[in-house]
């Protein structure tokens, strides 16, 4: 169903009055920019009656797909019961309570207390506050730095920006206070010949010799996705977190997960840290906690930080944060449904079984000559550009360049993939059907052939 474009529409030359993220800012002509005006299921659809694969679940958020009317009723309701309610000075929603609850009760943190907020960015900027303040109620307040990986994302405020893992001086940061260690790339950065045990201990041994550099007990935290979809998707090899992790509770540095994309079941587990076996002392979530339909982050926060709050609380007369749409009804109202979705449906187990279907679908691409690795893990998978040669060196420089040209053809097949790390990432929302998989499969092998023959 091919929707009118609405009039006036912008002239194709003309600039759009809005900046679009992830682009150059001139970029913002009309015919640049593709409009999606609406979408089912898995598809999307442009104002000139185009159809796309979400096969991201755009920006892997959209879990329950587009147009999911149960999802769309429960909002509905909740906006006619209690459209808004803020959350401060000892009131808050029943619904945003339900929430919490059920959020204590899945989440991958032992005893944990939930905060809101309403991005991904203001999760893990919330908790870095969070962190602060429990270290000076604690009596330690140098203990304030925060270690992130190159190529990780965490958001797009000044602290979580500092906090990711590139495009810092552009913006004249990092912020005093965030250092960066590799990003387990194993595929990539291996020495020819080396093991993922040994590529382990040498990421392991740079955290050592990090932390050894800093001054003595001034480091919280260190901040991993469980897999980081922004630097590529390249699950960690088995040895790469028993390995961290022994270096961080060695130095009493916490471990947090950010589980804004990992969570509610993107792994084929609940969450990332299920995967990966982590036990973290907090995790932030958002994006498919209500599949998108409202902004609603949360984060879960471990025991005892929240000893740490409760004690700084007393002594200061108030924990003094807050934000007026965290733990928002009609948030929360949506997170409850997508969950509830999640769970009755078995879209965890669903995620799961479709995943392996899709990676088998790509490893058929293995030997494709542009193709150097295949990942798969749950309901996500990566095409990886850089390829090794016999002696298991890196074998082209272009793999970026590739990268580009088969995105392009991809999305000139009707398929939304996301260029990311040399890699083309595919992460379908959860709702994905079998033929749908191999659909996507059969474009991105024309795809590949289209790139070939440019
Ligand atoms: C792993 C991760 N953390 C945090 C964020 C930030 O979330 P938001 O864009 O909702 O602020 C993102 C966004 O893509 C993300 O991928």
């Amino acid at each position: 169903m091919a929707t009118p474009k609405p009039a006036p529409f912008p002239a194709e030359d003309e600039r759009l009055p809005l900046l679009i993220g992830f682009q150059r800012v001139a970029e913002n002509t009309a015919r640049q920019t593709r409009f999606i005006d609406h979408g089912r299921g898995i598809y999307v659809y442009d104002t000139d009656g185009r159809e796309y694969i979400e096969a991201t679940a755009s920006f892997y958020v959209a879990a329950l797909g587009y147009q999911n009317e149960e999802l769309i009723d429960a909002i509905a309701r909740q906006y006619r019961e209690l459209p808004f309610f803020v959350s401060a000075l000892n009131r808050t929603s029943r619904v945003s309570l339900e929430l919490a609850e059920k959020l204590v009760a899945l989440a991958p943190v032992k005893d944990a207390h939930i905060l809101f907020g309403a991005t991904g960015s203001e999760a893990n900027d919330f908790l870095i506050k969070l962190l602060r303040f429990g270290a000076v109620a604690r009596g330690e307040p140098a203990r304030a730095t925060i270690i992130g990986r190159h190529g990780s994302y965490h958001g797009g405020t000044l602290a979580t920006a500092s906090l990711t893992g590139g495009h810092h001086e552009e913006f004249g940061l990092p912020l005093a206070g965030f250092r960066h260690v590799a990003q387990p790339d194993y595929h990539g950065e291996r020495r020819p010949g080396e093991s993922g045990a040994d590529y382990s201990a040498r990421l392991a041994a740079e955290l050592e010799a990090l932390i050894a550099a800093e001054p003595p007990a001034s480091i919280a935290a260190m901040f991993c996705e469980p897999i980081s979809f922004s630097a590529g998707f390249k699950p960690p090899p088995a040895e790469y977190f028993p390995a961290i992790t022994a270096v961080l509770d060695a130095h009493g540095i916490e471990l947090v997960a950010d589980e804004v994309i990992t969570g509610c079941g993107r792994t084929g587990r609940w969450w990332g840290s299920e995967t990966m076996a982590l036990r973290p002392a907090h995790a932030t979530m958002a994006k498919g906690v209500t599949s998108g339909y409202f902004p609603l982050s949360a984060i879960a926060i471990g025991a005892d930080l929240y000893g740490a709050l409760e004690a700084g609380s007393e002594r200061f007369g108030t924990l003094a944060h807050a934000a007026t749409y965290a733990a928002h009804p009609v948030g929360a109202a949506a997170a409850l449904k997508t969950l509830e979705i999640i769970e009755r449906d078995g879209l965890v187990e669903h995620a799961a079984r479709l995943g392996e279907r899709l990676g088998n679908g790509l490893r058929a691409f293995a030997d494709h000559p542009l193709v150097g690795d295949v990942r798969a893990l749950g309901l996500a998978a990566s095409l990886d550009f850089l390829r090794r040669d016999g002696d298991d060196r890196p074998a082209n420089d272009d793999a970026d360049a590739v990268l580009e040209r088969v995105y392009g053809a991809l999305l000139e097949r009707g398929v939304v993939g996301r260029p990311a790390g040399r890699s083309l990432v595919i992460a379908p929302p959860l709702i994905v059907q079998a033929d749908e998989i191999d659909e996507i499969c059969r474009r991105i092998g024309l795809a590949l052939d289209d790139a070939l023959a440019a």
